[in-house]
């Protein structure tokens, strides 16, 4: 048989599926019972999206071969595929060996002393944003984070501030892309994305907007290639080391695309998820407000004095633990693979949950409790033995760097001025229309300290 008539084998089918729909009931409706359920079925488990045969790998073993030891042989997968014509191919969308070339031109935007500059105008920034908070109204956390996250990663990387018209497009737009773009990986065929429906052109014209504003920061950049250079004029005065040829406006406009979708979502629903867990534990809060105030009365902490917010690293990362932001992640075999006896051949779609895996009680004992005290000791034997919110190997989260100390200077903002509550006693809700896990529910309620 041909390689790429080859099927998988050894691979068992999830129960339930529906002749026609496959599993795309359980994977939209209760996505996360649903992938980690897949684990008892085995180490690797076929899925169906419609007829599209999907295989999950369920142990944090093959997830780190996949992302690890096997990167030269997988590819990012067809939902990729299909992000690559609307998005452009910068490093979220990219493989291969563009991406690894991109991946190094991209690189020095993220080192220790711009990230120091960046935390430090995110600091202040954070500040003057809660400051305008006001005391007792309902406060929408999520979007509130959002604007601040957005605002962040435009000043840091672009060195610009955006007028109220692009701000008010990338809002709109950042979250259509993100939920189109789950959408459609689960269309049945590339044909329904061209009918005029709504939520197709919604989508359409998010997408146009988010080029357009990202093509207006683009050409302001333009003609600032100085020495202090920002993460634009560095692009755009980069050479590439085989060819010595610079890189196009167009491929800049790319990465820009790329750094605005990857960094804003992710950073933002974390915040949100930790400030909905602390305003649920409210002795956690004071703790982690006395923290940040001993070390920054009004918040507004230095870069030099952030290893002292130890305790509410540990929040955040017990965060980006059971509220993982992305709840999936994909490649495609480039070249046969086994896992634990199953045959994969080439271009089958793989799948893996970052959210689910963080969720397994055989690496997080009670792993549906928020408990920060599981990373008090991280080199010791109970600390978890997989955490991979930013992913693994050559795709690793390339703004990994940037965005710890980027939540730990908004989170000790916030903590230091307010003392959160949530506004109703209905539980939070999680949603995965988008391709981050969002809370829905109730806002929270933010008192003057
Ligand atoms: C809590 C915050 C964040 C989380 C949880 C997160 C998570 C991730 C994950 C899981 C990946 C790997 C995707 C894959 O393997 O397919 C990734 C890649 C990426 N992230 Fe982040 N991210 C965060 C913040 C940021 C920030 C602040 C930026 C930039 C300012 C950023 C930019 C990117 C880019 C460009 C990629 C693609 C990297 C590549 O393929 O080489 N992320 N992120």
């Amino acid at each position: 048989m041909a390689e790429d008539d080859a099927v998988p084998t050894g691979v068992p089918d999830a129960p339930g599926r529906l002749p026609l729909l496959g599993h795309l009931v359980p994977l939209t409706t209760r996505p996360l019972p649903f992938l980690r359920s897949l684990a008892d079925h085995g180490p690797v488990v076929r899925i169906h999206l419609w007829r599209r045969p999907v295989h999950v790998l369920t142990t944090p073993e093959l997830v780190h071969r996949l992302l690890v030891q096997d990167a030269s042989n997988t590819e990012k997968g067809f939902v990729f595929d299909k992000a690559r014509g609307l998005l452009g191919n910068g490093l979220f969308t990219s493989e291969g060996a563009f991406h690894l070339r991109q991946r190094r031109l991209v690189q020095p935007a993220f080192h220790r002393d711009r990230i120091r500059r960046y935390t430090e105008a995110a600091a202040r920034r954070a500040v003057a944003e809660v400051s305008r908070w006001e005391p007792g109204r309902p406060l929408p956390i999520d979007r509130r984070m959002h604007e601040l996250a957005r605002d962040i990663v435009v000043e840091a990387l672009f060195a610009t501030s955006l007028s109220p018209v692009q701000k008010d497009r990338i809002d709109r737009a950042v979250p259509v892309v993100l939920t189109g773009f789950v959408r459609r990986a689960l269309y049945p065929t590339a044909r329904l994305e061209r009918l005029p429906v709504p939520a197709n052109l919604r989508f359409d014209a998010a997408v146009r907007d988010l080029r357009t504003v990202v093509d207006e920061i683009v050409t302001d950049a333009l003609p600032h290639r100085g020495p202090d250079s920002t993460l634009l004029t560095l692009l755009l005065t980069a050479r590439d080391e085989d060819t010595g040829h610079a890189m196009e406006p167009e491929q800049v406009r790319d990465e820009a695309v790329s750094l605005l979708l990857a960094g804003t979502e992710t950073t933002a629903t974390t915040l949100a998820w930790l400030f909905h867990e602390l305003a649920r534990h409210p002795g956690l809060q004071d703790e982690l407000a006395e923290e940040v105030r001993a070390v920054a009365a009004d918040g507004t902490v230095p870069w030099s004095e952030l290893p002292r917010l130890e305790r509410t690293r540990q929040a955040l990362s017990e965060t980006l633990r059971l509220h993982t932001p992305n709840w999936i992640l994909m490649r495609r075999a480039a070249a046969p693979l086994e896992y634990a006896g199953a045959h994969l051949p080439r271009g089958t779609e793989i799948l893996f949950s970052p959210a689910a895996l963080h969720r397994s009680p055989r690496l997080y004992p009670d792993p549906l409790r928020f408990d920060p005290d599981r990373w008090r000791h991280p080199g010791d034997h109970t600390a978890p033995k997989l955490f991979i919110p930013f992913g693994a190997g050559r795709h690793k989260c390339v703004g990994e760097s940037f965005a710890w100390p980027e939540m730990l200077v908004i989170a000790a903002a916030v903590l230091a001025h307010w003392r959160l509550g949530p506004a109703t006693a209905t539980p939070v809700r999680e949603a995965t229309t988008s391709a981050t896990v969002q809370p829905r529910g109730p806002q929270l309620i933010a008192v003057p300290r």
